[in-house]
């Protein structure tokens, strides 16, 4: 038995999001190169999809390229852009026959234009599923997609389309590129680091927290449950104080 049937399945969180680190000290501890990790790394993005769907979590958006990892050696940029697409290329048959719905967050364009193309054509393929939300950040930093949706509303401002009472904090959803993604209640980070390292800033302002040691290519199904049965021990207050949860007040 896993520990899935521990889990309340009424609290279970709608959007979790990982951090997927530990990929090239997993290989290196192997005394394997780099490039190993993120393969192995492959077999947990599968874990962590099926545990999902067991327990109904209904958006699972993992950190699969920062911008930042663009300096990483050249080898082993081309090496992670090469899996993605090979990853995208041979699961989508059967990511779409157990109805999952791939989504992409990030700047895009500014990826290869092979990678760019598969993702698009995998988006596209999905877009009708009504199961999981695989959302993949690719080419993404939190700060990148702030600023962007700053400068579109200033120029929406400027243009005299929206007054500043217009500006809320529903209108820099709608500029973000999870724009009509709900924000992650659980944030998981693997590899002992405990850092979000650029990763959904404004989204993560009431996310819980979930730092485990082990490294991602070790991650399995159980390491998922676990960290939601971390979550769901927790007390979510959103600003208030214990007395007042579950009650109008
Ligand atoms: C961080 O580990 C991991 C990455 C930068 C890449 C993660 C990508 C994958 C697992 C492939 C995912 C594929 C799909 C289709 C979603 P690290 O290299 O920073 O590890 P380290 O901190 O030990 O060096």
């Amino acid at each position: 038995m896993t520990l899935a049937a521990n889990i309340n399945r009424e609290t279970v969180p709608k959007h979790i999001a990982i951090i997927m680190d530990g990929n090239g000290r997993w290989a290196q501890s192997q005394g394997q190169e780099r490039l190993i990790g993120h393969h192995t790394g492959v077999e947990s993005v599968r874990e962590a999809l099926k545990a999902a769907q067991e327990v109904g979590v209904k958006f699972l958006t993992l950190y699969a390229f920062s911008m930042e990892n663009w300096n990483r050696p050249k080898k082993e940029v081309e090496g992670l852009m090469d899996l993605l697409v090979r990853t995208i290329a041979g699961e989508v048959d059967e990511l779409d026959a157990s109805n999952v719905r791939i989504h992409t967050i990030g700047d895009i364009d500014g990826l290869p234009n092979n990678c760019s193309d598969e993702m698009a054509a995998a988006c596209e393929r999905t877009r009708n599923n009504s199961g999981v939300n695989l959302v993949l950040a690719l080419n993404y930093s939190a700060k990148w997609e702030i600023l962007k949706g700053v400068k579109s509303i200033a120029s929406e401002y400027a243009k005299g389309n929206i007054n500043l009472d217009d500006i809320t904090s529903e209108k820099i959803d709608q500029v973000l590129s999870t724009s009509g993604i709900p924000d992650p209640e659980l944030i998981i980070r693997t590899s002992g680091e405990h850092r979000l390292s650029n990763f959904l800033l404004w989204q993560a302002a009431y996310a819980e927290l979930h730092f485990t040691e082990v490294l991602w290519p070790d991650f399995k199904q159980d390491d998922f449950f676990r960290a939601i049965l971390d979550y769901q021990s927790r007390e979510r207050r959103f600003g208030k104080v214990s007395e007042q949860l579950g009650k109008d007040v």
